[in-house]
C-alpha cells in the first residue's frame, strides 16, 4: 500500500465508529479528506456534521451532508481527525494544514477523539515536525521571540491565512519531552491563539494504516 491508500483505509476503518442519528465531528487534511467521502455513503443514516474548517466544511457541503455550527450543538460522540505526529500516549502535533484552532475546539466538545493516521505519522517523541502555532499577526515578532526563549526556531509560513485571519509560525527543533507542559507554556504567551500540541486533550483511540492492516491503539 503506498501512503494514500493507507490514508483511504484507516479512514474507512474510522466509518465503523459513527453511530446512527448522531453529528459526527469532522477534522481537516488528505486523511479526512477520505473519511468524509466515505461519510457520504452513510449521509442518510447520520443527522449531520460539524466541521473543523472552511475546506472541509465545503467537502461536507459538494457530498450533501448537512453542517452544524458547532455553537448549535450540545455535544458531539465523535470527532475524527487526522496528525502530523502522534506518540504511544496519543499525543499528538497538528496543524500542518493550518487548521488547529478550530480542530482544538471542536475536539475539546467531543466525548471521543479518534485520531486516524497512517504508520509515518507514529513517533516515538514530538517534536520533529515542526510545531504550528497560530498567531494574531500584530503580535508575530513578539511571539517569535519568545518561541525562541524557549528553545525553538520559529519559521513565518509565508502566504497562509487561516480560517480565522491568522498567521501561522512553524517551530523547528523543540525538545518536547513534556508535551502537556509546552502546550501549555505556548498558549500563555500574548498574542498566541493556540498551538499544534495535542496533549491536554489528546487522542481517545488511534486507528493506524501500516502495510498490512489498520491497527487499534486505545
Ligand atoms: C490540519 C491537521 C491535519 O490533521 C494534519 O495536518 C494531517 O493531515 P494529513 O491527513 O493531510 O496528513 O492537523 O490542520
Amino acid at each position: 500500500m503506498d501512503q494514500n491508500q493507507k490514508k483511504e483505509a484507516v479512514a474507512n476503518a474510522a466509518l465503523k465508529f459513527v453511530k446512527p442519528d448522531t453529528i459526527v465531528g469532522v477534522g481537516t487534511g488528505s486523511t479526512v479528506n477520505y473519511f468524509i467521502d466515505g461519510l457520504a455513503a452513510m449521509k442518510n443514516e447520520i443527522n449531520g456534521a460539524v466541521s473543523s474548517s472552511k475546506a472541509s466544511t465545503q467537502r461536507l457541503k459538494d457530498h450533501g451532508i448537512h453542517v452544524y455550527e458547532l455553537n448549535e450543538v450540545d455535544e458531539l460522540d465523535i470527532y475524527i481527525d487526522g496528525a502530523d505526529e502522534v506518540t504511544e500516549h496519543k499525543h499528538m502535533i497538528k496543524g500542518g494544514g493550518a487548521a488547529l484552532t478550530q480542530e482544538k475546539i471542536v475536539a475539546a466538545v467531543a466525548r471521543q477523539f479518534i485520531c486516524i493516521v497512517d504508520d509515518t505519522k507514529r513517533v516515538p517523541l514530538l517534536g520533529k515536525f515542526p510545531l504550528p502555532v497560530e498567531v494574531i499577526p500584530m503580535g508575530r515578532s513578539y511571539v517569535a521571540r519568545e518561541l525562541v526563549r524557549l528553545g525553538g526556531d520559529p519559521v513565518y509560513r509565508q502566504g497562509v491565512v487561516t480560517d480565522n485571519s491568522n498567521v501561522i509560525l512553524d517551530v523547528h527543533n523543540l525538545d518536547i519531552l513534556d508535551p502537556r507542559e509546552l502546550e501549555a507554556k505556548i498558549n500563555n504567551i500574548a498574542g498566541v491563539v493556540t498551538n499544534g500540541l495535542f496533549a491536554r486533550r489528546g487522542a481517545d483511540i488511534v486507528l493506524c494504516a501500516d502495510e498490512n492492516e489498520v491497527r487499534q491503539f486505545g
